[in-house]
């Protein structure tokens, strides 16, 4: 089959242009303009990347107008009702479901890399106890560049590996270790005989001077959002570790500058975004005032946890997000938790609304969340922090496949310049 091109003809020269016409698996058809400057001497303009694919991918596809997500093939759906966080993070890295062995023996290389240097504990004491959370990370994290410098060579499987294995088993050990700092309670050591979601929550909430029994409940919903929050394509976050990480920087710092896009609340940092906008609101009367405010184009108000860029319908993580909270709350004995129940009021309110319809704004995967972790008993500038530790499993992915594939360069985009025209040097004399 002849090769598909999209022709395309320049009305100032009337001269044309063929464009190689790219397919993958699932998706739209893609434009292939790598040539265009070369050959015609024009850039293409698309600010926040619409509809720019900055790359090929074999990790997750999303469709967002039937709501569709996969990772690696699989629905998101079926991982998150019958698999778990560490086979869902050997998926994503592997590209294939383990066998029982290969499971095994990832879980063993997860549970023993979780400590961290014991200097690296030092760094928390240089912040104030005030310090967020996601500062702290973004610190730390940025700082294990200077333990693992051996990661430099990032060509080398064994030291991809390796960077990849310690990054997933230590970000939930800092993630606690930010915590414990910010309400000054004694670190706890991560335990080997836990599994991930469980050794997080004892690291989390357990104390010294008592023995504490991880919930199996809250781990089992701790495990399912790490399944739901672990990829999502070229989100800001995963773009950012590929554009650093195409530079051939230390994987550790390029996992840093993604923590550091997270935290927006445009970003991961809605979950905390949405809990703040639900204590604000705090009444179902002031729903309608709320929704006014953010229909108003003059007001910079939004209703966090709702739209999305992909999504035009439902967030298929929200949807099992939503199911999985009223289970949650009822087994942790907090179903009447009035949070809840205004969320569920906004939700309905703004799914009739015809702005939020015509816009097709749904409620994405932060619209929900935060209610559980609330009720797991974390704080909400801890919320962005959960979000960090599960997709540290796909920044690390999307680093190794970036860094893997031959058709990738240092990112450096163009621009429209739009300052001033070439001018020659005045004299301060000269200046009017
Ligand atoms: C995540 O990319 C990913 O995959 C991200 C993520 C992941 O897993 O990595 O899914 C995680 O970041 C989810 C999104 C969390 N953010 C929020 O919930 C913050 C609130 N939502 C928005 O700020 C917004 O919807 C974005 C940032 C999520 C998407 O922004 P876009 O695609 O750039 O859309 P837009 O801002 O251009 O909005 C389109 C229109 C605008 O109106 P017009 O200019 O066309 O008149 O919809 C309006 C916006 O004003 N709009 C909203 C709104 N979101 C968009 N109006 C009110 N409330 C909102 N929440």
């Amino acid at each position: 089959m002849s090769e598909q091109k999209l022709v395309l003809s320049d009305p100032a020269t009337g001269k044309q242009c063929e464009l190689p016409v790219r397919k993958g698996t699932h998706g739209p058809a893609v434009a292939d303009i790598g040539s265009l400057y070369r050959e015609h001497a024009m850039f293409t303009y698309d600010p926040g990347f619409v509809s720019t694919a900055s790359c090929r991918s074999d990790i997750t596809y999303i469709d967002g107008n039937q709501g569709i997500l996969l990772y690696r093939g699989y629905p998101i759906e079926q991982l998150a009702e019958k698999s778990n966080f560490i086979e869902v993070a050997y998926l994503l890295l592997y590209g294939e479901l383990p066998t029982q062995t290969q499971l095994d023996t990832f879980n063993h290389s997860i549970r023993y890399h979780t400590m961290i240097h014991e200097s690296l504990r030092d760094f928390f004491r240089g912040f104030h106890y005030d310090a967020h959370p996601m500062a702290m990370l973004t610190g730390v994290v940025g700082s294990l560049s200077a333990f693992y410098n051996a990661a430099q060579d990032t060509r080398n499987k064994d030291d991809q590996e390796i960077f990849a294995h310690r990054m997933i088993a230590k970000i939930p050990t800092i993630a606690a270790c930010a915590y414990k700092h910010s309400i000054g309670q004694p670190f706890v050591y991560p335990r080997n005989d836990l599994d991930y979601a469980s050794n997080l929550l004892h690291m989390l909430f357990a104390v010294p001077a008592e023995t504490y029994e991880v919930d199996p409940v809250a781990a089992q919903a701790l495990d399912m959002l790490f399944i739901l929050h672990a990829d999502h394509e070229q989100n800001a976050s995963t773009s950012t570790v590929r554009l650093a990480g195409s530079s051939g920087t230390n994987p550790y710092a390029a996992i840093s500058a993604g923590v550091a896009c997270l935290w927006g609340p445009a970003h991961g940092g809605a979950n905390e975004a949405v809990l703040n906008m639900l204590e604000q609101i705090g009444d179902v009367k002031q729903i309608p005032q709320y929704i006014a405010k953010a229909k108003d184009k003059n007001d910079a108000f939004r209703l966090m946890g709702f739209g999305h860029r992909v999504y035009k319908n439902y967030d298929p993580r929200a949807t099992v997000i939503r199911g999985m909270c009223h289970k949650i709350l009822q087994r942790l004995g907090k179903e009447n938790d009035p949070l809840f129940e205004l969320a569920l009021e906004l939700e309905q309110i703004a799914l009739n609304d015809e702005y939020f319809k015509e816009k097709k704004l749904y409620p994405n995967v932060d619209f929900y969340s935060g209610i559980i972790y609330k009720a797991l008993g974390l704080p909400t500038n801890m919320f962005t922090v959960m979000f960090a530790i599960a997709r540290t499993v796909g920044w690390v992915a999307h680093w190794i496949e970036m860094t893997n594939d031959p058709e990738q360069r240092i990112g450096r985009p163009r621009q429209i310049y739009t300052g001033a025209a070439q001018r020659d040097y005045l004299d301060p004399a000269q200046r009017d």
